[in-house]
C-alpha cells in the first residue's frame, strides 16, 4: 500500500493495550485513526461501539464512512480472555467469550466489506493470538475462539482477494497489557471440582507471570503496521519474540510431542 499522510485506520477496543499503542503508532506515522471503545466519547475519532451489537455495528461503520470517507485499513482488536475449565464456564460465559472475540470479529467485517468491494481495495486486520495455533489448559474456550478467528480469516482472504481486499492476521504471544487483570474474565460456574479449583489456583499464576513479563504492546504494533502497509497477500504474522520462538517449534516437533510439553509444563502429565 502506498503510505500517505491521508491513510485511515479504524480500531475496535482502543482504550487500552494493543488497541491504544497501535493507535498511537499509526498516529505517529501521520495516519488518521478511528478507534472505537464500549465507553461514551465526545472526541470526534472515537465511537462508542459495543462490538457484539450486529446492527449497532453496521450503524457505526457506515457513520463513520460518511463522516470521514474512505477507509484503508480496519483492525479487529476487542476481545478478552475467559479463563477456567471447560466445566468451570457457564453457557453464558461461552457465549461472552465468542460473542467479542469471534462474532464481534465478524460484524465488524461484515459491515466494512461493502465498502472494501466498492472501493476494489482495503485490509482487515484480525487479532489472534499464539493460542490460536496451539491450545493450553484452562485457556481452551479462549484459545478455540482463536483458533476460530484464524479459520475465519483464511476463509475470508480466500474469498475477496478477487476484490482487491487483504486479510491478515496477527499472532502476539505474551503481551503485558490488561488483559491479564482488567479484561479478565473466569469462567463463573462454582459447580466444578476441587480438582479444577486446585489446578486452576495452580496455572493462573503462571500465565499471569508470563503476561507480566510478556513483551511490550509496542512490539505486536510494530507488527500490525506493518502488515497494514504490506502489498503482498501474507496472510499470518507472528508478534513478539516468544510467538516466533513457539511457531518455529510447531513446525519441527511432531504434535504429539508438542501436547506432551503442553500437558508437562502446565498439568504436570
Ligand atoms: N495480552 C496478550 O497477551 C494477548 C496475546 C494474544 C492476543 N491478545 C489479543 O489482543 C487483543 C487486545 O488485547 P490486549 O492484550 O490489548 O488487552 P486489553 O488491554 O485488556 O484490551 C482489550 C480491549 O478489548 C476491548 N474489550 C475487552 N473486553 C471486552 C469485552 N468483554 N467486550 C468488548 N470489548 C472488550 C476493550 O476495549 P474498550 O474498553 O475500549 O471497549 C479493551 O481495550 C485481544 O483480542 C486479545 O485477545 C492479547
Amino acid at each position: 500500500m502506498a503510505v500517505s499522510m491521508h491513510n485511515t485506520i479504524i480500531i475496535t477496543g482502543v482504550s487500552s493495550g494493543i488497541g491504544k499503542t497501535t493507535a498511537d503508532y499509526f498516529r505517529a506515522r501521520g495516519w488518521k485513526v478511528i478507534g472505537t471503545t464500549r465507553t461514551t466519547t465526545t472526541d470526534p475519532l472515537l465511537y462508542q461501539l459495543d462490538v457484539t451489537n450486529a446492527a449497532a455495528v453496521t450503524d457505526c461503520i457506515n457513520m463513520i464512512v460518511a463522516e470521514h470517507g474512505h477507509i484503508d485499513v480496519v483492525l479487529n482488536n476487542a476481545g478478552y480472555g475467559l479463563f477456567g475449565a471447560f466445566e468451570q464456564c457457564s453457557e453464558a460465559d461461552v457465549q461472552a467469550q465468542y460473542a467479542v472475540n469471534v462474532f464481534g470479529t465478524m460484524n465488524v467485517c461484515r459491515a466494512i466489506l461493502p465498502h472494501f468491494r466498492a472501493n476494489h481495495t482495503g485490509t482487515i486486520i484480525n487479532i489472534s493470538s499464539i493460542g490460536g495455533r496451539f491450545v493450553v489448559p484452562y485457556y481452551g474456550l479462549y484459545n478455540s475462539t482463536k483458533f476460530a478467528v484464524e479459520g475465519f480469516s483464511e476463509g475470508l482472504a480466500h474469498e475477496v482477494l478477487p476484490y482487491g481486499i487483504r486479510v491478515k492476521v496477527i499472532e502476539p504471544g505474551a503481551i503485558n497489557t490488561g488483559f491479564y487483570d482488567r479484561s479478565r474474565q473466569e469462567g463463573k460456574n462454582m459447580d466444578y471440582t476441587p480438582e479444577y479449583k486446585a489446578m486452576s489456583d495452580k496455572l493462573w499464576p503462571q500465565y499471569e507471570r508470563a503476561g507480566k513479563t510478556g513483551a511490550d504492546p509496542m512490539v505486536v504494533a510494530k507488527v500490525i503496521y506493518k502488515a497494514a502497509i504490506s502489498n503482498n497477500n501474507r496472510l499470518r504474522y507472528a508478534a513478539s519474540r516468544d510467538a516466533h520462538i513457539n511457531i518455529a517449534l510447531l513446525k519441527v516437533l511432531p504434535h504429539r510431542i508438542g501436547l506432551w510439553l503442553v500437558r508437562r509444563m502446565t498439568i504436570g502429565r
